[in-house]
């Protein structure tokens, strides 16, 4: 059976969503277009829609094979992807293996601080709010979700890390940390929206060379060819 476009349902920073005839499937189209700081900074990235898409196919075939249940359905072209319609969790699942970012920014400590256990943590998915972060029990006040689902987000997650941890490693990468995203599919939590190098912090393994979408942030130069890298590396 051959899934085609129908109307738009969606237009994100990075990705599109179409119907199906199916209703219970969508197509993600992915974007080159890159924001940054919550749409502050703007740019294009040459060929990251290619990139985000078929590393997110990789990974979620991966992660699937490995018992977590993902929307992935079938790669239909470079830079779309069939996946089950999920009602999306409102929650960014955020888990830190070295310290980066946000969190090295929020309590004031270096880049590059190797954790004994990784740590997780949630924002709440709402842009005009700015994706403020938030405990187990705001998300449950705030009817983000159940806890049966906040638990089953949190045992998945550590699942996620475990299993891309020693991918990336295999590929001479460190995963430093990722945001994942949750939908409801039949009632069901599973893995959804992507997992590439906008949403990851991959150092090189022995360079500590940043190998992700901080480098478009910082502007550090190099971002298309890094984002082709990565790919390569994930593809060998
Ligand atoms: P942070 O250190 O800026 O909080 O980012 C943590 C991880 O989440 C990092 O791998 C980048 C990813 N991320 C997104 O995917 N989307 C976002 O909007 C932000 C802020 C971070």
């Amino acid at each position: 059976m051959a899934y085609t476009k129908l109307n738009q349902l969606y237009e994100g920073k990075a990705k599109k969503v179409f119907e199906t005839c199916d209703e219970g499937l969508v197509i993600v189209s992915y974007k080159d277009d890159a924001t940054a700081f919550n749409g502050e900074k703007k740019g294009t990235i040459a060929g990251k829609g290619v990139v985000n898409n078929v590393m997110s196919d990789i990974l979620f075939q991966l992660l699937e094979k490995e018992g977590v249940p993902t929307h992935f359905v079938e790669q239909l072209s470079d830079t779309d992807t069939l996946v089950k319609k999920v009602t999306i969790l409102p929650l960014e699942v955020i888990i830190r293996n070295i310290s980066a970012g946000s969190f090295a920014k929020r309590y004031g400590v270096a880049e590059g601080i190797v954790f004994d256990e990784p740590t997780l943590e949630f924002s709440y998915k709402e842009d005009a709010l700015g994706d403020p972060l938030i405990n187990d029990d705001h998300a449950f006040a705030l009817k983000l979700a159940t806890r049966e689902q906040i638990a089953q987000v949190k045992e998945y997650a550590h699942k996620v890390n475990d299993v891309l941890k020693a991918f990336f490693l295999e590929k001479d990468l460190k995963l430093v940390d990722f945001k994942i995203e949750f939908g409801l599919f039949n009632g069901k939590v599973i893995l959804a929206d992507e997992i590439s190098p906008d949403t990851c912090r991959l150092w090189d393994v022995n360079t500590n060379e940043k190998m992700d979408k901080d480098r478009f942030r910082r502007d550090l130069g190099g971002v298309e060819e890094t984002y082709q890298k990565v790919l390569g590396r994930v593809k060998s």
